[in-house]
């Protein structure tokens, strides 16, 4: 796919320049020093020789022709220079060269017109405004950066160039080797999708760890992604998703969502590791450099010291892990070897004064436990501790070892020479147990991600004449310019897509309204129908809990003539008549879109507190079955719906049918904005919407 950016047989660096100082000497210089083999062709009409390697005045010179062209020579120039690329037939460029969207709309054009060429020649781009590419394992270092780190299985992409220095400068410090990378730049061509594709179908590349401010395609993401990250686990930072980002809006659901929710949704339906600083992104890679994964989220806890294994032991309960103890054959194996003041239970304390013979007999039987998914080895340096000895006992062991085992030696000059031994031998460790257990945790949710089978969202079947008729009503609404969809139209839109409103009829005379209500038997409600009115309650447009014929009577007199009143300009169509559902419990469910990933469905408590409250979850929509039951369950106050006190439980199974509904309604009409259906009553057999409003 993109080989020909990470394995190119040539290289061409156009801008290549023999001055220490430039940018375009340091891509030359880095190339040879990074050991690559392929052909390094320097494009400069202006010299001969660049460190000893010859110089064509132009890429068309060039005696054949390079996979990748990097460019680094002025803004003006770029287009120029790719117009050249373009006809010599290059495959590949790296544009690194800044000075294109980011300074401004001025930029901005230029951008669109070096794409305009990429396009026209069928090239792929890196950049522009960015640091270049790298593959460690064929030496093309296609950057400037000042360092090239040692090879391994980790492919990293960064938006950030100045972060992707300063990750490989930690990992060069922490020995942490690298497969590839690339500097995602402006991302005018290429961008972290496509490097997530080519990661995780790269032999090399184990671990995927990424950079990124913004996500270019929030659609391809979750499609990519949600492929990638069962395959490899794919690590990220994500900057810049505040609040400050979620627009005012004009519904509870649009309030409640903001940018940050969404990538939130966006990493639990793909499956991306999601942390939150450079140090926890090496953190929790390390612990994936081992590619051993638990079975399950049993995890036995060794060590020298009480206290580290306690917050050990804590931390993997905050995370749902279970430190359980130790079956029989464990206990009986070690009982008569260790001294009577250990604890053979979990966390297994070897005391204080353990060496490395006692770390020895634990971990032999520890790695035969069968229930034991991993095992995390703790261990502070004492008087008698050799740290040493317990570092070489844990890597042999971790050899031998099926189950993934890590290290956390607490403490500071003494246990150095351990902390080493480990890291050299590809044991993660760690200085402090909270942070291993954090780590490992990241291993159990990647093994659980991988076995749970795969499931594709639910397509609910509306018959084609509803949708039909959904369509003319958008249409129609859409073609007059209207936005915000009356109760009417809402109600009918939702029903033709299988929801349930009370039953109702709509009167224009206080006499029909008496005809409907008995119809419909009492008790019923009254809300006027007025296009004019968005919130009837406020203008007394809504009359409750009506049990005769004279209430109905009388409140429709009443409500129509205070709202002619204060509203002389409205045009008031009637009045509608509802049943009074007084059973059940009120939940609210909402449609908002987000503009990266689209739409998002919304499940919480309902009432005038959601605002308040934020009892709610979302999910992107089109949503899959354990989606639309996963977001009944996170919400805090749904377990209301089980019953309380002896209650019958409510229809849960009703409001995952509705969200799958309304999830097919913003997939079969897109143009949809935002739907408030609240409240939702859900009773104990079905639901009923009793209130909804349809923003396009
Ligand atoms: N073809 C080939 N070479 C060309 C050329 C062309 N069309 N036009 C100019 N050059 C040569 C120049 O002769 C010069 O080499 P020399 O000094 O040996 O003669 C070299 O290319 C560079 O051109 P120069 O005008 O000196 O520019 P520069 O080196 O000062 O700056 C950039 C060029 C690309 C580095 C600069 O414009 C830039 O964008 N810097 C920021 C880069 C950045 O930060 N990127 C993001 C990182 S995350």
């Amino acid at each position: 796919m993109l080989d020909f950016l990470f394995n190119p047989k040539s290289v061409a660096i156009i801008g290549a320049s023999d001055n220490p100082k430039k940018i375009g000497y340091a891509l030359v210089k880095n190339l040879i020093d990074a050991g690559f083999t392929g052909s390094i062709y320097p494009i400069n009409p202006r010299k001969k020789e660049i460190l000893g390697l010859p110089v064509y005045p132009s890429i068309i010179e060039a005696p054949e022709v390079p996979e990748l062209a990097v460019i680094a020579v002025p803004a003006v120039a770029v287009l120029e220079v790719l117009e050249e690329c373009g006809k010599k037939g290059v495959k590949g460029v790296v544009v690194i060269t800044a000075g294109f969207r980011e300074t401004g709309e001025e930029g901005a054009i230029l951008e669109r017109k070096i794409l305009e060429t990429v396009k026209k020649y069928n090239l792929r781009m890196v950049g522009p405004n960015c640091l270049g590419v790298m593959n460690t394992k064929t030496g093309l270092n296609a950057t400037f950066a000042p360092d090239f780190p040692p090879s391994g299985r980790a492919s990293l992409f960064s938006q950030s160039g100045a972060l992707g220095v300063a990750l490989i400068d930690w990992a060069m410090e922490n020995n942490f080797g690298f497969s590839k990378f690339v500097s995602l730049g402006n991302k005018a061509d290429l961008n972290e999708c496509d490097f997530l594709e080519y990661f995780g179908e790269d032999p090399d590349t184990d671990i995927i760890l990424g950079y990124i401010e913004d996500i270019t395609d929030g659609k391809r993401f979750i499609e990519v992604a949600s492929r990638v990250a069962r395959k490899k686990p794919v690590i990220l930072i994500k900057a810049g998703s505040t609040k400050t980002g979620a627009r005012a809006a004009s519904s509870h659901t649009g309030a409640l969502a903001g940018s940050e929710t969404a990538f939130k949704e966006a990493v639990k339906k793909t499956g991306v590791i999601r942390v939150y600083s450079i140090k926890e992104l090496f953190e929790t890679a390390e612990a994936f450099k081992l590619n051993k994964f638990p079975k399950g989220n049993s995890l036995l806890i060794v060590t020298n010291a009480g206290g580290p294994g306690i917050i050990a032991a804590d931390t993997a309960d905050l995370l749902g892990l279970k430190v359980e103890p130790p079956d029989e054959a464990f206990i009986n194996a070690l009982i008569d070897k260790l001294p009577s003041a250990a604890s053979l239970y979990n966390p297994v304390d070897v005391l204080g004064d353990a060496t490395s013979e006692r770390y020895a007999l634990v971990l032999d039987e520890a790695i035969k436990h069968p229930k034991m998914d991993g095992i995390c080895i703790i261990a502070t340096a004492q008087a008698t501790t050799d740290i040493e000895n317990i570092a070489e006992v844990i890597s042999r062991k971790n050899q031998e070892s099926s189950r993934p085992i890590i290290a956390c030696f607490v403490g500071g000059k003494r246990i150095k020479k351990g902390v080493e031994i480990l890291k050299n031998k590809g044991v993660p460790c760690y200085s402090d147990p909270s942070v291993a257990i954090q780590a490992y945790s990241r291993l159990v949710e990647f093994s659980l991600l991988r076995s749970r089978p795969e499931e594709q969202p639910v397509e609910i079947q509306i018959p084609p004449e509803n949708k039909e008729r959904v369509r003319l009503i958008l249409e129609t609404l859409q073609n007059a310019g209207v936005k915000f969809l009356g109760e009417e139209n809402s109600l009918e839109v939702l029903s033709l897509y299988g929801f349930s409103f009370p039953r109702r009829g709509l009167a224009r005379t206080p006499e029909e309204a008496v005809k409907i209500a008995r119809e419909i038997g009492y008790p019923v409600v009254l809300k006027i129908v007025c296009p004019q009115i968005l919130h009837k309650t406020e203008v007394g447009g809504v009359k409750l809990n009506l049990n005769s014929d004279e209430e109905v009577y009388e409140g429709f007199l009443e409500m129509t003539s205070r709202i002619k009143r204060v509203m002389p300009q409205a045009f008031i169509k009637g009045v509608m008549v509802y049943e009074m559902v007084k059973e059940g419990k009120e939940v609210i469910l909402g449609v908002s879109v987000d503009k990266t990933f689209g739409h998002l469905i919304m499940f919480g408590l309902g009432g005038i507190y959601v605002e308040v409250l934020k009892d709610v979850s979302f999910r992107i929509a089109p949503l899959t079955y354990r989606e639309a039951q996963e977001m009944i369950k996170e919400v805090r106050g749904s377990r209301i719906l089980d019953g309380v006190r002896g209650e019958a439980p409510y229809d849960k199974e009703a409001v995952v049918d509705a969200l799958l509904r309304l999830s097919q309604l913003v997939k079969d009409f897109p143009i949809i904005k935002e739907i408030d259906i609240n409240p939702f009553m859900v009773q104990h057999i079905g639901a009923k919407a009793l209130d909804a409003r349809i923003i396009i």
